[in-house]
């Protein structure tokens, strides 16, 4: 096995040894660990990639940080070790099993292309091959057997797209929901690690009267909230992260005829997006009955406490694996009583991003170990 960060020079490298923990949960099948790349190691989603491939035991056989020039030499804290970041180049995936990348829809076309040559599987988590016919786009809790299908790259759906949708597919599947209306409240993580330094230098400049110039959004975000920052289409009036949550979520529910409708904003809030959801079943539903069936979803978690007011919000969902969903009512504007309103909060810089990418990448190993347990013919 090729030696850990072997290009860099100050830190030794971390040995397998060290590393290598076994699962959190025992694997079904033994699985062989990987030389891991995370693409986009320092950013607000890759720091949160590092942190999942520890909490969970991610069999590792080595770990490689990638970033920008501007990040190279830089270290980081993965297991007790100090890691050195490393210039993303065309070499960089010699000897890598698993590929994470988060370094934007441009790095993914340059760079995922060349990973999956070099014998890599590419999870990743821009935008860049969601909607490509032969590329799988998971929620291991909804569609976990599509991982198989791969080509070399899956993909890790829109944060807002899993916020909402995680707790509606147990619902669905029970009783098909036609439409879908979702109005979100994003945060800034969402933007990544430039906006949320943003939120938090605004608001003090705000707050001590100075002026503040914008260089990562587009509007004043100190109390302040605006439409999402991407680019609208003129022919529907939808912007691009509204037409994610649309597509993405026909997509992975394997559901072309469902109706979605989303408002997508962004809020002054740091971290976790909140998204106010309506469906409409095919059949009557009960909020009794949504309860129910959300409190033995996986990756769900009801917060439904009416008699405090106490419901789902972003500072309890921070840091927290499940979706926290609450507010489960009758939608009073349909009579039928097929309609229900609820709030959905997640961290989306863990279900909605990184936490889903390491699951993903769980099951692929899993997916190599059964593999190779087939006896040869
Ligand atoms: N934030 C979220 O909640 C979220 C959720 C789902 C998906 N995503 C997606 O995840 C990706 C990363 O988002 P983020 O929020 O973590 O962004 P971010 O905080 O801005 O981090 C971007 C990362 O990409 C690296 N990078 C930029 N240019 C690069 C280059 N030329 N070569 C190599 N690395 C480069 C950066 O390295 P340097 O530090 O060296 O600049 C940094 O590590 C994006 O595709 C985003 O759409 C984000």
């Amino acid at each position: 096995m090729r030696p850990l960060q072997s290009r860099s020079s100050a830190p030794p490298p971390v040995s397998r040894a060290n590393i290598q923990h076994g699962r959190a949960k025992p694997a079904a099948l033994p699985v062989v660990a990987p030389v891991v790349a995370i693409v986009g190691a320092t950013g607000a989603v890759g720091v949160e990639l590092l942190r999942c491939l520890e909490k969970r035991r991610f069999p590792l056989a080595g770990l490689r940080l990638l970033a920008s020039a501007r990040s190279a030499g830089k270290t980081m804290k993965f297991g007790g070790d100090e890691l050195v970041v490393e210039e993303l180049n065309e070499q960089s995936f010699e000897g890598v099993g698993i590929a994470l990348f988060s370094a934007g829809g441009a790095i993914a076309r340059q760079y995922a292309p060349i990973a999956v040559r070099a014998g890599a599987v590419v999870v990743d988590n821009s935008s860049a091959y969601r909607m490509d016919a032969d590329v799988p786009l998971v929620i291991p809790e909804i569609n976990p057997e599509t991982i198989a299908r791969h080509h070399g790259i899956i993909a890790n759906p829109n944060c807002c797209a899993i916020v909402a949708i995680v707790p509606l597919w147990p619902i669905h599947r029970k009783n098909r929901i036609a439409r879908l209306i979702v109005a979100t409240y994003q945060a800034a993580s969402g933007a990544g690690a430039a906006a949320m330094e943003e939120l938090s230098e605004s608001t003090r400049a705000y707050l001590a009267g100075r002026n503040y110039a914008q260089r990562v959004l587009p509007h004043p975000y100190a109390f302040n909230l605006f439409s999402h920052n991407t680019r609208i289409d003129p022919r529907t009036g939808y912007n691009d992260e509204e037409t994610k949550v649309v597509n993405e979520t026909r997509k992975i529910f394997g559901d072309p005829d469902i109706r979605v409708s989303a408002t997508c904003i962004r809020v002054p809030v740091l971290r976790a997006h909140s998204i106010a959801v309506n469906f409409e079943c095919e059949r009557p539903i009960s909020p009794d009955e949504v309860r129910a069936i959300l409190a033995g979803a996986p990756g769900v978690r009801v917060v439904d406490d009416i008699e405090k007011n106490y419901f789902p919000m972003p500072r309890d969902a921070t840091g927290e694996d499940d979706i926290l969903v609450g507010r489960i009512r009758r939608d009073l504007s349909d009579p039928s009583g097929k309609s229900i309103a609820l709030f959905a909060v997640g961290d989306q810089l863990l279900k909605g991003a990184a936490l889903n990418a390491v699951q993903i990448a769980e099951r692929v190993l899993e997916g190599q170990a059964s593999t190779e347990s087939i006896p040869q013919m």
